[in-house]
């Protein structure tokens, strides 16, 4: 019997080193079912999935995101991109004469890939596949670019697939206490401490590094704005 939804959560652990089996194209059809189910915001569903099996690919696709192997020694790798291309085909059959997107199609369609990528996740651990993801948002356009996508889509995360070839042991999370609280904002007195127990070292390098002056979030938001307005969004306000 497959394991619950929440039995295959609990579970959960990013996977890096894989297994050099194929994953047979029934189980791929199910993890992209999984996606295809996934909510959307007025059901508008601008997401599409590319599902990289060729290894070429996945050898480029590792060397954009900064050398990491676990791209191309997965047997699969899904990119998932806001995606409006299709959409504005459709208005156009529609006989609808459109604007150009902007950030909030472009954000909304961010938060419908994180949904589908992630039921996707769920779905493939459900079969005993391990998976990471990984981010693509650094350097959309070279992504995009490598595979030949159409103005108004942007790959934002990648799912890499395949038979586990380790087994760590569970990441910290945040205490309930201070992740979630009932009808306001947590508010433990020592709610920075908390926080900051569960990363290695209290924090002070990662947080250095994501929230200092000049940190990652910085570099990814020049990538995307510039990737953006490439690829035929409006990146300011309308
Ligand atoms: C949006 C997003 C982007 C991520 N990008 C990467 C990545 O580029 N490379 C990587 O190895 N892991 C990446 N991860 C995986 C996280 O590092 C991982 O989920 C986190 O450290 C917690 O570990 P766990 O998933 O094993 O619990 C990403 C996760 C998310 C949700």
């Amino acid at each position: 019997m497959s394991p619950s939804c929440l039995e295959t959560i609990s579970r959960h652990v990013s996977i890096r080193k894989f297994r050099d089996e194929p994953v047979p194209r029934e189980d791929l059809e199910r993890i992209l079912e999984a996606a295809r189910r996934a909510p959307s915001s007025w059901n508008l569903q601008p997401v599409t999935v590319i599902a990289v099996t060729d290894k070429g690919l996945r050898r480029s696709l590792a060397e954009i995101v900064g050398g990491q192997e676990h791209v191309a020694e997965a047997p699969v790798f899904l990119v998932f991109s806001a995606d409006y291309h299709k959409l504005l085909e459709a208005s156009r059959r529609a006989g609808v004469s459109v604007a150009q997107p902007g950030l909030g199609h472009f954000v909304v369609a961010a938060i419908d890939v994180g949904i589908a990528s992630g039921w996707a996740a769920l779905a493939a651990e459900e079969l005993g596949y391990g998976i990471v993801f990984v981010a693509l948002y650094a350097d959309p356009c070279r992504v995009a670019d490598l595979l030949g996508l159409p103005l108004h889509v942007v790959p934002l995360v990648g799912l890499a697939v395949g038979r586990p070839a380790e087994s760590p042991e569970p990441r910290p999370r945040q205490p309930l206490e201070v992740f979630a609280a009932e009808n306001q904002y947590p508010s433990p007195i020592d709610l920075g401490d908390k926080v900051r127990s569960i990363y290695r070292g209290g924090g002070t390098k990662l947080f250095r590094y994501v929230l200092g002056p000049n940190g990652y979030y910085d570099h990814v938001a020049r990538a995307l704005i510039e990737c953006l307005e490439k690829r035929g969004f409006r990146a300011t306000a309308p």
